[in-house]
């Protein structure tokens, strides 16, 4: 498998994650909030994210994992981890990796909505705009990219290549 086709290298990350936080704290003036880093692809991203974020900024982490293709009429979403903190009342910042088709990100804004949390917002690093099959409407957006299968910062293949410091295209 090659990994070697750089899409966004550690320049072009580092730039968008610092700009992205400012962003971020700019959208809660001062209000605290806390982010929910949805494991694993996010973890990598979410790390830096946050060293950059200068308000009161809360971390927890939730994992889901989606059924495949063959239920994704019906958008099921298992929980396999659900959050440490109660968000009732709360401000949420969702920290995903990769949108999609968009529906991990819906179940899961519609499941902590139901926690009647005071505000939720969207981030996302990456989003793959043309195989969207809900609507799924990101408040922060790191890059829009093409169709095609992406590793690295975190995101992985079958588990590998998280630990690559940039992004990268998968060739067979
Ligand atoms: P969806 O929006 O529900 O279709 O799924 C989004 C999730 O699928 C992301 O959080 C990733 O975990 C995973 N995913 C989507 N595209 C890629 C990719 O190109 N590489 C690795 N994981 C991906
Ligand atoms: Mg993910």
């Amino acid at each position: 498998m090659n990994i070697e086709n750089k899409l966004i290298d550690e320049k072009q990350l580092e730039d968008k994650v610092r700009e992205m936080a400012l962003k971020i704290d700019k959208a809660y003036d001062g209000e605290e909030f806390i982010m929910i880093v949805v494991l694993k692809g996010a973890s990598v991203f979410a790390s830096d994210l946050l060293k950059n974020i200068t308000g009161d900024v809360y971390l927890d982490f939730m994992a889901v994992s989606s059924y495949g293709m063959s239920t994704q009429s019906s958008g099921t979403v298992k929980i396999l981890k659900d959050l440490d903190m109660e968000i009732e009342n709360k401000n949420i910042l969702i920290v995903e990796d990769i949108i999609d088709t968009g529906l991990t990100l819906h179940y899961l804004s519609q499941n902590l909505l139901s926690r009647k949390p005071k505000s939720l917002k969207i981030c996302t690093l990456l989003d793959k705009p043309q195989k969207r099959k809900c609507e799924v409407k990101a408040d922060f957006v790191g890059f829009e990219v093409p169709d095609k299968f992406i590793v690295g910062y975190g995101i992985d293949c079958k588990e590998k290549y998280r630990n690559l410091p940039y992004i990268s295209l998968v060739e067979a």
